[in-house]
């Protein structure tokens, strides 16, 4: 029996990836794809994939026969799927996680804000099996794991040190858009790009492991490669590891096909191709916005999502070129200093945290430019 997907975010790195993966496998099907805005390319997906549904949230206009819009389009693209890809970008990815938990369908999770802002929303999701994650430091260790039957002392996320890595710490506050958006090992969506080079991505990772992997003590360490892409301690003192050249096919495919063992060749590089292998510890001057994150992530309740808030106003801002990218970690510091948290009962706190930091963080954008 073929297992029908949605892929939600279809338009975006994550998905475009995952829809050539569904169309290599014969045990997947494409259910059904979602994007926000850009109609030219979801219409191309839509002839070549066929899928039963297509939808997009923010068309523009008209939208054309046979795609839906409107409130309703999360649960018109998940209804008849067997397993959701949750591909979209920012905390707008939350609620499809929780229509997920809702209905007990099996969530193949890249878009990590869901567990940055509403991860005790899905912590039961997470414990009953139901979310595999796609984010790549986030599968290594579920492999690791997977079928391990020794205790495990603690996890370590790699981290390639993105963009802003070699670029020397005082020409940081005015680095530009193009230098950010050339990241040295992955290629990926704009916002994570940029979250990469701040480091605001490993600390929404060390959040999303928190969540993920409750309990297990978290470190983070410098790998320029991305060769080795996460670490599993074991209680004898050996690691764990899965290695090989960064390509986000691979997780992917796991994912979509989990617990399926059959998997298909993606990547054919060997030792010999990986040259040296570094690892070094973060350098807290170059990346002031990590230990920020990492901190909101420990106090719990909606401090991470007003630092998730904050971060993609921030990073918008960068992006049109508003602010320089050293003010994306003074938005930060300022929405947390002055947010009231509350306590994450329900999507409707996440979002009132999630609007009310947005607000906050556009003033002090206007105030920056
Ligand atoms: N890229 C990677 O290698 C990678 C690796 C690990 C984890 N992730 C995570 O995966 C997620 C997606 O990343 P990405 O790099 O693929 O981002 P991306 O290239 O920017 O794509 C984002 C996708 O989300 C869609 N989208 C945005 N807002 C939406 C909304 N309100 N409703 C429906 N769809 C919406 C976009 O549609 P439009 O194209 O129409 O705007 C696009 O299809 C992020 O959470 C990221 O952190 C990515």
């Amino acid at each position: 029996m073929t297992r029908k997907v949605a892929v939600l975010g279809s338009t975006g790195s994550i998905g475009t990836q995952a829809l050539e993966i569904i169309h290599a496998n014969p045990e997947l099907e494409l259910h059904s794809l979602l994007c926000n805005s850009n109609l030219d390319l979801l219409l191309r997906q839509r002839v070549q994939y066929a899928p039963s549904v297509t939808a997009i949230a923010s068309p523009g206009g008209e939208c054309p026969d046979g795609i839906i819009t409107g409130q309703e389009i999360l649960h018109k693209a998940i209804d008849g799927a067997d397993m959701v890809l949750n591909a979209i970008v920012g905390s707008a990815g939350l609620q499809a996680s929780l229509i997920c938990r809702d209905r007990g369908i099996t969530l193949a999770l890249a878009n990590k804000e869901s567990l940055v802002v509403g991860g005790s929303l899905l912590r039961d999701h997470i414990r009953c099996g139901g979310i595999i994650p796609v984010d790549s430091e986030h599968s290594t260790i579920f492999r690791c794991l997977n079928l391990e039957t020794h205790p495990v002392r603690s996890i370590t996320l790699t981290a390639s040190g993105g963009s802003a890595r070699d670029i020397p710490v005082e020409k940081l506050q005015t680095a530009g858009v193009d230098d950010i958006l050339n990241h040295p090992t992955w290629d990926m969506g704009a916002r994570i790009t940029v979250d990469s080079a701040t480091m605001v991505n490993k600390a929404f990772e060390v959040i999303e492991a928190r969540w993920l992997f409750e309990g297990l003590q978290i470190d983070v360490v410098l790998h320029p490669q991305s060769i080795v892409h996460s670490l599993v301690r074991l209680a004898d003192g050996s690691w764990k590891a899965l290695m090989g050249k960064p390509d986000m096919k691979i997780p992917l495919q796991y994912a979509l096909q989990y617990p399926n063992r059959e998997l298909g060749l993606i990547s054919d590089d060997c030792p010999l191709d990986w040259g040296t292998l570094e690892f070094s510890e973060l350098d807290g001057r170059r990346y002031p916005a990590f230990d920020m994150v990492v901190r909101a992530g420990q106090d719990g309740k909606s401090w991470p999502a007003a630092a998730n808030a904050a971060d993609e106003v921030a990073v918008a801002a960068f992006l049109d070129r508003r602010i320089s990218f050293g003010d994306i970690a003074i938005v930060i510091e300022e929405v947390l200093t002055g947010h009231e948290a509350l306590e994450i009962s329900d999507f409707q706190t996440v979002m009132r945290a999630d609007r009310d930091s947005r607000i906050q963080a556009e003033r002090i954008v206007r105030k920056l430019c």
